[in-house]
């Protein structure tokens, strides 16, 4: 890492700030970037046309759409299309109200015999929702899945996925799935369709908060070969994993429940899972090279003693290299890259460090090396916790690098 740039702890941790204002609280993401983040970022770099790689739950997209920046958002997760898309795209009143009486009153009306997508074995359905739910829960997801209308079928998908995650049965402050424990499963009593009402009224009430005319582009897709022109955009700033789905979030694991509802079949949800940064099987970890980075090197003699990790993080910083290469085609000015640290194999693995030397091996220099304290942002233990709270999740590191000769 270039000696000359400076590392300035900032007060980057907003801890009195509304962190899930206007569009942003409309819907979860696990690690999501916290909004006044991506609105100083966008304010700092000043975008004419802004991407967000690694979209999430949208909120750097979000935030260019307020500020009335072109915004475009790529993820390998087909929710995050659907968090994203509804977040960014203005409704009028009078056009959902009509339906949402409608969805409403099939679900009211409605008595369940069997469920509507056939995999709801291999999705688990019946362990993760309780069985007097089937009824209003099937229903919903049979009126929402026929909706003909593009933006009022992706407002009403992010509504149900909403109401979805609120009622099932798991713990909703944890990064993994668990199922509620028995003394917690008696006390937890929600009804569907009082949550697809209260969500569906915040949902619509937030998106008064956007321009009017917003539109912004979205695509589930892999960061590892984007569908765009080179310097095709001025900025991208994104968070991307700290690491691969087992050892670092679990995306697809969060997103399971409500894809099942949203009628994405479990086949399709796998083949998505293959894009995901760090994936591999057999076969394909032959593909992965080592990227040259001094810090990668050692991590992997660091950690020589566990084959299982070795091959995890060649396959994740093999596929991280690819991420950042194909991002410097695309973009013209500047990458920000929000990331912090990682644990494997009890090796704290410094993520800026690597992402700096990957892209110096692509000529481009940081800029600026800013460090916040992270108050808030959800993000698992790994083990042993000294090692955690010394290298992990209590800062993050806000990387500036300029494309600009
Ligand atoms: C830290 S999260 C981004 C959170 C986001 N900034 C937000 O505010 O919600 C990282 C994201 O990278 C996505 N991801 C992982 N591998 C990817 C790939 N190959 N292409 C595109 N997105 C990928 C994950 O699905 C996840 O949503």
């Amino acid at each position: 890492m270039s000696k000359t740039i400076q590392e300035n702890i900032l007060d980057f941790d907003f801890k009195k700030s509304d962190t899930r204002y206007g569009p942003h609280g409309i819907h979860t993401w696990l690690a999501a970037m916290i909004p006044p983040l991506a609105k100083k970022l966008i304010e700092k770099t000043k975008p004419t046309n802004l991407l967000d790689p690694f979209s999430g739950g949208g909120t750097v997209c979000v935030e260019g759409i307020l500020n009335k920046i072109p915004a475009t958002a790529v993820d390998a997760n087909p929710l995050s299309y659907i968090i994203t898309k509804a977040k960014t795209t203005p409704l009028t009143h009078s056009k959902t109200k009509d339906l949402f009486e409608e969805i409403k009153n099939d679900a009211t009306n409605n008595d369940f015999t069997e469920f509507h997508f056939p995999d709801y074995k291999e999705y688990r359905t019946e362990y993760w929702f309780k069985e007097e739910h089937f009824g209003p829960l099937n229903s919903l997801a049979r009126s929402i899945y026929e909706i003909k209308n593009k933006k009022l079928k992706v407002f009403f998908q992010c509504v149900f996925s909403a109401t979805v995650r609120d009622v099932s049965l798991t713990y909703r402050n944890e990064i993994r799935l668990r199922r509620l424990e028995p003394k917690d499963l008696v006390k937890f009593d929600r009804d569907v369709l009082k949550t697809f009402e209260t969500r569906y009224e915040k949902t619509l009430d937030r998106l008064k908060e956007l321009p009017s005319k917003s539109n912004a582009k979205v695509i589930t897709g892999d960061v590892k070969k984007m569908p765009f022109k080179n310097n095709e955009f001025s900025t991208i700033i994104c968070s991307p994993p700290y690491g691969d789905e087992r050892n670092g979030v679990p995306y697809f694991q969060f997103t399971k429940n409500m894809a099942y509802w949203l009628g994405i079949p479990k086949n399709d949800l796998e083949s998505y899972k293959k894009n995901v940064l760090g994936w591999f099987n057999k076969e394909t970890i032959l593909e992965k090279h080592s990227p040259e980075s001094k810090t990668f090197r050692k991590l992997l003699k660091d950690i020589k003693s566990n084959q299982k990790n070795v091959n995890e993080a060649i396959s994740f910083y093999s596929d991280y290299n690819i991420a950042l290469q194909e991002m410097s085609r695309v973009t013209n000015d500047k990458i920000v890259i929000v990331i912090g640290n990682r644990v494997l194999n009890k090796t704290i693995v410094n993520n800026a460090k690597i992402t700096t030397e990957l892209f110096e091996n692509l000529g481009i220099k940081l800029s600026e090396h800013l460090k916040r304290d992270l108050p808030s942002k959800r993000i698992p233990r790994f083990g042993d916790s000294k090692i955690v709270e010394g290298g992990q999740i209590d800062k993050e590191d806000i990387l500036i690098y300029s494309l600009k000769k």
